[in-house]
């Protein structure tokens, strides 16, 4: 069994904060353990607790669209949240379950070493890019410890919203240049190294 797997298998049983005895399934993550990308969410919501599955609703398919006009595929990139379990009524993740779950999170990062990192949301954001805001950093890139790190809208906010359904299509069409250009350490080994010191 890969670690990844195994992974799923804690993450499944977690009991570390309170959504752990209100979950119909928790949602880990899902894409290859050699993904280069990396998109992180903030929680799951119905369909996903349903499912097990990161982004399978409404917000979900609408990522999906985005990957694909930006020449990317659902398949080859690895998808997951901040926080693995739903929180009631889709209610704000607490800073306590964010704490909790960190864990998880780092873990997977370690063992996936992505050459990118794109945020979806505020709470993926507040991780990487803490006290920055979403208006000024959306769409650019920056690379720290190797690993190439962008801010970007959460599609949820996008979805019914006009300009900013623009401005995250825009912002993902970025994301193959971003990886060329920025010259990502292609050995795994080291990526994994650096992602500790994130
Ligand atoms: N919104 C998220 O942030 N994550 C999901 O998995 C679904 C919707």
């Amino acid at each position: 069994m890969s670690e990844l797997t195994e992974l799923y298998q804690k993450i499944a049983q977690c009991q570390d904060c309170g959504l752990g005895k209100q979950r119909t399934k928790a949602v880990p993550g899902e894409g290859p353990e050699n993904a280069r990308l990396v998109f992180i969410g903030e929680a799951p919501g119905f369909h996903e607790d349903q499912q097990g599955r990161p982004f399978v609703g409404p917000a979900g398919q609408f990522l999906e669209s985005l990957l694909i006009s930006a020449g990317l595929k659902r398949s080859h990139v690895y998808i997951c949240n901040v926080v693995k379990c739903r929180p009631p009524g889709n209610r704000d993740p607490l800073p306590t379950e964010i704490d909790a779950c960190r864990k998880w999170l780092d873990r997977q990062l370690q063992l996936i070493s992505p050459q990118m990192i794109v945020t979806l949301g505020r709470y993926s954001m507040a991780r990487y890019f803490p006290g920055e805001s979403i208006g000024k950093i959306h769409g650019t890139a920056r690379k720290r410890e190797g690993v190439v790190l962008v801010a970007m809208y959460h599609p949820a906010a996008a979805l019914h919203q006009q300009s900013l359904r623009k401005t995250i299509e825009a912002d993902m069409k970025k994301l193959p240049d971003f990886m060329a250009e920025m010259d990502v350490s292609t050995e795994k080994e080291n990526r994994s190294e650096q992602l500790r010191l994130l």
